[in-house]
């Protein structure tokens, strides 16, 4: 395996900020990864794996071998009378492998279309939208674990997924997920309950969606408030929804009436950070090449050549004036490198 030389991460993010990583290769296969590990035994060097670069902030130039993951592949393994099994391959497209579940009539990942990034990133920060998490219908995963040097098959207990976090993030560059197996549903219950949704179809007066309508209904919503990466560069929902105390959240209610929250246990809500962010009068500001989306104050958006550090700069800003103003701590969802 020889690694390309100083070549520019650009392309590969949807940040689109300019910097180099020192080495670079891109993975096709199980075992160019044990090549690929090998290579950085020894030659002393760091990895990082890369999808499609849909939540990495780059700050600096990256000293280490960069593996771009391109392993793909979509098969069904087993089929019961109202269950379907697949494999699929890290490397393929997040909203494809939705796309093609939904034209086969097979359902449990249809509110999660239109997702950035790829299959093998999905369960690192288990991803979620509109009601649905990704680890619903994980049912393994397969990686290599650099630090045991041996191939793992891990479930969803292994994979302990949490509100965007699982294992993965948690030992961060310990394993490298090639291939994820997920369970669909032939006969699927929609999950259309999440406001947006329900008014999308109550427009379109749809009364008995499939799940089709379902998928295009999130593809609509997404589409009016998420900047698309190919025009504006951005990462998503660039910081957490935070998690606060029941006598927090009520002391904050008591303050400001309309802060969007809602509890996740006996003990604890969430607050919504878009809510916060706007509420500290961030939403569509501009500073130089970066601003606070104007249709979701979630977002952060590089309008040209933004770097990531202006990028991290900018966010930190966010922080301490949510912070200043809401005593609450915002945690950022992209991975900083
Ligand atoms: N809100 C505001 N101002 C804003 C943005 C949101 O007041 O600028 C309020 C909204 O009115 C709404 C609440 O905050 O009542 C929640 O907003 P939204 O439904 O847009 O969802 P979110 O909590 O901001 C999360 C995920 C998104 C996911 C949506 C839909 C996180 C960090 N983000 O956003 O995921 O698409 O729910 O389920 O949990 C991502 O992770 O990249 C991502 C886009």
């Amino acid at each position: 395996m020889t690694p390309t030389k100083n070549i520019s991460l650009k392309p590969f993010h949807s940040f689109g900020c300019d910097v180099n990583a020192t080495y670079f290769t891109t993975i096709k296969s199980s075992h160019e990864i044990e090549l690929a590990i090998d290579w950085c035994k020894k030659n002393d060097k760091p990895f990082l794996v890369l999808g499609s670069g849909t939540n990495m902030l780059f700050t600096k130039q990256v000293e280490a071998l960069v593996l771009k993951m391109e392993i793909k592949g979509i098969q069904k393994t087993n089929e019961t009378a109202s269950e379907v099994y697949l494999s699929v391959g890290a490397g393929e497209n997040w909203h494809h492998f939705v796309s093609y579940c939904v034209h086969k009539g097979w359902g449990g990942v249809e509110n999660l279309s239109l997702i950035p990034g790829t299959v093998g990133a999905a369960p690192i920060q288990n991803i979620g939208a509109y009601g649905v998490e990704v680890k619903e219908t994980i049912e393994t995963i397969t990686a290599y674990d650099t630090i045991a040097n041996k191939w793992v098959s891990l479930n969803k207990l292994d994979s302990d997924f949490g509100y965007r976090n699982s294992l993965f993030k948690r030992e961060k560059n310990r394993f490298i997920i090639t291939k994820v197996d997920f369970c669909l549903q032939k006969q699927p219950k929609l999950r259309t309950d999440y406001g947006a949704i329900r008014e999308v179809l109550h427009q379109k007066k749809i009364q008995n969606p499939s799940l089709e309508d379902v998928s295009n209904a999130i593809v609509f919503i997404r589409t009016q408030k998420l900047p698309d990466p190919k025009m504006l560069g951005n990462a998503g929902s660039f910081f957490k929804n935070p998690t606060v105390s029941i006598n927090q959240f009520e002391l904050l209610k008591n303050k400001y009436e309309n802060i969007m929250a809602f509890p996740i246990s006996d003990t604890e809500y969430k607050l919504a950070a878009g809510w916060l962010i706007e509420h500290s009068g961030w939403k569509g500001v501009k500073k130089g090449n970066i601003g606070c989306y104007e249709k979701q104050a979630l977002v952060i958006v590089n309008y040209g050549n933004g770097t990531g550090q202006e990028i991290l700069d900018f966010s930190a800003e966010i922080i301490q004036s949510v912070f200043q103003k809401f005593e609450v701590v915002l945690e950022r969802e992209v991975n900083v490198i």
